[in-house]
């Protein structure tokens, strides 16, 4: 493994995935050979552990002539609007999550970069796809324009790799769960609220509804799949599209109850809002034997070892006793 002469580029490293995956990549390539850019000020987390530029994606020019003056070898492009706030402005979710793909892809060719790393979601799929175990292969008719950009740009992931060589890789991430930086607008963001609305209120009001089932991951699996993902040797990485990614599936009744293990006056409620049409659209579990097959995936936690893990992290964050 070739790490050391690598230089990464994250872009939207101030996000829920940015800010962990940025201090992984640190510790594994070294500091200096990470920087991460973002279009709000540095996240507090990265503030003093490496360099840190201020980056419009959407400014082609700009990102060329960070690349290039960098000598990066390596983007992981982490910017988009996510499936909550683009059901609120369709087209600037479709322009910012299209235009920010094909301006790192065609510098991607431009400049022979090695790798790039792109993440889909399982928003591709809709309300036609299997919704028990959604295979890697099957109808996708996002009904979401989050889905609808993140199938196009699965697409284009697969044209660039096909006619232009670009390596680039991707995970269909099910719903991240994370306790160090806060998510940015997605529906599956109250499995995160849950957690510190427990230790905050003793209480929750979950905009889903109590059996709605969906697929989720606790953040350092996330971590660690994107980056097997983008270690793997070439000939391993069988799908150019997006590789279907998952770890568990559980309902807002499920995650109440495993907190009322660790907190036993925790109360919830429910009212549901404009995102349960979209949770109604995606699949409740979802099939990943191709990662597992092709690069080896396997998750480590599961529900019950997530909360535990949250809930001892976020009371350390809050000051409270553990
Ligand atoms: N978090 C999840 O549960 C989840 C699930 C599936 C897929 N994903 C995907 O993973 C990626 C990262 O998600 P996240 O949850 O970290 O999102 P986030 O909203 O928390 O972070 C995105 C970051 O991108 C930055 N950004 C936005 N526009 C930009 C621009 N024009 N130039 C530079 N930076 C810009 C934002 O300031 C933000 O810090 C996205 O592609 C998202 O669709 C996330």
């Amino acid at each position: 493994m070739n790490i050391v002469k690598d230089k990464i580029l994250v872009i939207g490293a101030c996000g829920q995935i940015g800010v962990e995956l940025t201090t992984e990549l640190r510790r594994l390539y070294g500091s200096d050979n990470v920087i991460a850019s973002d279009l709000r000020d540095e996240h507090i987390l990265l503030k003093g552990t490496g360099p840190y530029v201020s980056c419009d994606v959407m400014n082609k020019e700009m990102l060329h002539s960070i690349i290039v003056q960098h000598k990066i070898t390596q983007v992981y492009l982490l910017a988009a609007i996510l499936s909550a706030t683009g059901e609120k402005n369709p087209a600037l979710a479709w322009h910012i999550n299209m235009q920010s793909l094909l301006n790192v892809l065609d510098i991607a060719k431009e400049e022979k970069l090695s790798k790039i790393y792109w993440p889909s979601s399982i928003a591709v799929f809709g309300p036609t796809s299997p919704r028990q175990n959604t295979p890697q292969h099957t109808v996708i008719e996002p009904t979401t324009i989050y889905g609808i950009s993140k199938y196009a740009g699965e697409r284009w992931c697969e044209y660039y790799h096909n006619n232009y060589g670009v390596d680039v890789r991707s995970l269909r991430y099910p719903g991240l769960i994370s306790y160090k930086s806060v998510p940015g607008g997605g529906t599956t963001d109250y499995a995160v609220e849950i957690y510190h609305e427990a230790l905050k209120n003793n209480s929750y009001e979950c905009f889903l509804t109590e059996d709605t089932y969906l697929p989720m991951m606790y953040m350092p699996d996330a971590i660690r799949a994107t980056i097997e993902l983008m270690e793997a040797p070439i000939d391993q990485i069988k799908i150019r599209s997006s590789y279907n990614l998952s770890a568990m599936s559980f309902s807002p009744k499920e995650i109440g109850s495993a907190i009322n293990k660790l907190i036993p006056d925790f109360k919830m409620t429910y009212k549901e809002d404009f995102r349960q049409q979209i949770a109604n659209s995606w699949p409740q579990s979802i099939d990943d034997s191709s990662a597992q097959q092709d690069w080896g995936w396997k998750p480590e936690y599961n529900l019950e070892s997530m909360t535990v893990d949250m809930l001892e992290n976020l009371k350390v964050q809050y000051n409270l006793p553990c």
